[in-house]
């Protein structure tokens, strides 16, 4: 199993934070945001971490996490030009990739959980992590049968059918490559995930697990406040 961690993207909506850096780059607590999705994949026992990055500050990244022998890992880098969607990660990652599975973290993306089993017991077809949230229309919603088969995954609906978002951590099997090949663009001009997830969901072939502990998308200030917080908290607990 390989690991993608997708750092692309402008920041925008974080202006002026992101002015002069990456918003993966932004501090939490004591440490950049991105070293959280990196152990979560590290202590998923995944080890080969491609890191994709905007060409602004690839050389902040490469500074900050080098080769990755600090983490006992190896990693690599590819730059995502535009911030053409999320499933864009495994067409620029297609030579990384290779014959491998590969688990996809979104650098924004904060959690509490340990997903070793589930990346362990993974495998084929694809795996989504879903946590109960209070705003859905936010994210991808999923509705899902008793055997966590996957019934319908929506983007952004404005009448979510349940109150379970799916969170940017995803597990794929070697056919996501071709699979995200052969995406179109959406209306945003975005090859996106919930796509992606869509074309194993016609296959019979998409089940969800679930997040039990805190899960922080550090969008908005109010969040990159909150995982300021859950990070502190958690190193108090320790
Ligand atoms: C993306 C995905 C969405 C997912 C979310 C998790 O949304 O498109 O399905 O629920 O990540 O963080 P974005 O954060 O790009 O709006």
């Amino acid at each position: 199993m390989k690991g993608i961690i997708l750092a692309g993207g402008a920041g925008t909506r974080l202006h002026p934070l992101t002015k002069v850096t990456s918003k993966q780059l932004l501090p939490i607590y004591n440490k950049p945001m991105i070293f959280y999705p990196l152990q979560t994949l590290i202590d998923a026992g995944i080890r080969e971490i491609l890191i994709i990055i905007a060409p602004d500050h690839a050389g902040d990244f490469l500074k900050l996490l080098g080769s990755g022998k600090e983490f006992g890992c190896k990693f690599s880098y590819e730059i995502q030009d535009k911030p053409e969607g999320l499933a864009q990660a495994f067409v620029i990652g297609e030579n990384f990739i290779g014959d491998d599975d590969v688990t996809l973290i979104l650098g924004d993306n904060l959690f509490d959980d340990d997903f070793s089993q589930a990346v362990k017991e993974f495998k084929t077809g694809a795996r989504v992590f879903a946590k109960q949230v209070k705003d859905p229309e936010r994210f991808g919603v999923v509705t899902f049968d008793e055997n966590h088969k996957v019934i319908s995954i929506v983007e952004k609906p404005k009448e979510p059918k349940s109150n379970y978002a799916v969170t940017g951590l995803y597990v794929y099997d070697n056919s996501v490559v071709a699979k995200a090949k052969s995406l179109q663009p959406s209306a945003r001009g975005e090859l996106e995930i919930t796509d992606l997830n869509n074309v194993y969901l016609q296959e019979g072939k998409l089940d969800v697990a679930f997040v039990n502990g805190q899960w922080l998308d550090t969008g908005t200030f109010e969040s990159l406040f909150e995982a300021a917080a859950f990070a502190r908290d958690k190193i108090l607990k320790q």
